[in-house]
């Protein structure tokens, strides 16, 4: 089949690799020249596991080709994906410029029959958006065409792995010869298909990005309350999952949610509530809770030194989660920003991270090799991002190069016990057995052990 993807971002470069990968001729289109030139010769633009030599295979086979010229794919393919960018406005509403433009050229150089795919997450309703402009911008008007929507579940830093193994394909269409083309597309993938209307594509699309990031702020909620109580929020958690109604995944208490998609479509959800009349009330608490939880490490410092100004705080991790070199909407902007209003002294180590880090952050902290770089010398080390290179790193070396053997584990990640045993003072997120409890500095504070032996240190 031959497609064109338009947009190579994360949705689309991965969508148009992985459909080269598995036979189609595919023709991906972005606005960006530098982006396409680099693309043309095997340089993907993000960091994605398998991305860069799976672009380079197709690009040998001549099964992938990159172009900035639009009416190209428009004219070329049977297939097209609309995979642009849908930002949030400031006022919440979702930017659909982007997607519109692209409709506008498709209508402008539409020569046959295409089925157009919405790919991007759109409000609901997109679909026939998309048809009108279509439509509107046809010289020909009796060339046929149908919308569908096709939404993404693909995950940032395991995008490939997901296109192959995902849980299920929907496609909204109202058209049985598009529903059709789009089946045979995706046969090979051997993935269950759902087939809706349009409205129901793309509901589902943001109804289960809502759902996740409730998950996540619930558990989060659980955990502040376990610190309170004494229980263990990995032990709760561990025992809700095993509900299968409930299900283990998406329970990891932390610092929350960031990236470039439950932010964006939260407030997208709760927009189009807004605009059909309804007040969506649960997801603008989950916001509300992970707006507060990403900046909870910075309020366990506040607490346990009183006074932030001149310690030195060591960040391991930046990204705003392992596998990715992406930083929108993390945690650690926010933590970063708090840390620097209370004047702390800022050294950050990330393995993929750093180069997009010094675009978005600046010259305001420092920028490490490697992690032990970073902990050198330092007061307490913060460790915000999952990296699996985190869990093996030598502690007893850490140790030596730190000031103070202090630790506050912003993902539940590390082997709490050992490094107790190695003499650290380490503190998780809902953990029960040691949260920082009082505020105060060092010499009056109270560490709470199980809620009935109170320590002071
Ligand atoms: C999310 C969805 O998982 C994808 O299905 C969807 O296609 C994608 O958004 C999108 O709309 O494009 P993504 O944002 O890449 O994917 O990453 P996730 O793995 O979902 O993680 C999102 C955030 O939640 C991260 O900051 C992660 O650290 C956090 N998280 C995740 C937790 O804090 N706890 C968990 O248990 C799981």
């Amino acid at each position: 089949m031959r497609i064109t993807v338009v947009g190579t971002g994360y949705v689309g470069l991965v969508t148009g690799t992985c459909l080269a990968e598995i036979g189609n001729e595919v023709i991906c289109v972005d606005v960006n020249e530098e982006k396409i030139n680099k693309l043309r010769n095997g340089i993907p633009p993000i960091y994605e596991e398998h991305l860069e030599e799976m672009i380079n295979n197709n690009l040998a086979k001549n099964r992938l080709k990159f172009t900035t010229s639009l009416e190209r794919g428009v004219k070329l393919s049977d297939v097209i994906f609309i995979a642009v960018g849908t930002p949030p406005k400031s006022n919440g509403q979702i930017d659909m410029s982007q997607v519109d433009e692209v409709a506008k050229s498709i209508g402008k150089y539409i020569n046959g029959y295409k089925v157009i795919v919405n790919k991007s997450t759109v409000p609901v309703g997109s679909a026939n958006r998309v048809k009108n402009i279509v439509y509107l911008n046809m010289k020909d008007k009796s060339i046929e065409f149908d919308v569908v929507s096709n939404p993404e579940f693909l995950r940032e830093g395991t995008a490939v792995f997901d296109t192959f193994n995902g849980d299920r394909i929907v496609i909204g269409s109202n058209s049985e010869k598009a529903t059709e083309i789009m089946k045979e597309i995706y046969e090979s993938f051997n993935i269950p298909m759902l087939i809706t209307n349009p409205e129901s594509a793309e509901m589902i699309k943001y109804a289960s990005n809502a759902f996740l990031a409730t998950k996540i702020s619930f558990i989060n909620e659980i955990a502040n309350v376990c610190e309170r109580v004494g229980a263990d929020v990995k032990e709760v958690a561990k025992g809700m999952g095993i509900d299968k109604r409930i299900g283990n995944k998406f329970l990891n208490a932390g610092i929350g949610f960031g990236g470039a998609c439950f932010p964006k479509d939260i407030k997208g959800l709760m927009q189009i509530g807004n605009d059909a009349g309804y007040e969506f009330k649960i997801v603008k608490k989950v916001l509300e809770v992970n707006n507060a939880q990403r900046i909870k490490p910075v309020e366990m410092l506040r607490r346990l030194f009183g006074n932030l100004n001149g310690v030195n705080v060591s960040i391991l991790g930046l990204s705003f989660k392992p596998g990715t070199d992406d930083l929108r909407e993390a945690p650690s902007l926010y933590v970063i920003k708090e840390l620097q209003s209370d004047g702390a002294n800022i050294k950050a180590y990330d393995p993929i991270a750093m180069e997009n880090a010094k675009l978005v952050i600046g010259n305001s902290m420092t920028y490490c090799n490697d992690p032990y770089e970073a902990v050198e010398g330092s007061d307490v080390v913060v460790l915000l991002t999952e990296w699996a290179e985190f869990k093996k790193l030598d502690f007893n070396r850490v140790k030596e190069l730190v000031n103070r053997p202090l630790i506050i584990d912003g993902r539940n990640t590390l082997d709490s016990n050992s490094l107790k045993e190695k003499g650290f003072e380490y503190f998780g997120i809902g953990l029960g057995d040691a949260s920082v409890e009082n505020t105060g500095p060092k010499e009056s504070r109270i560490i709470r052990i199980n809620q009935k032996k109170a320590c002071v240190l």
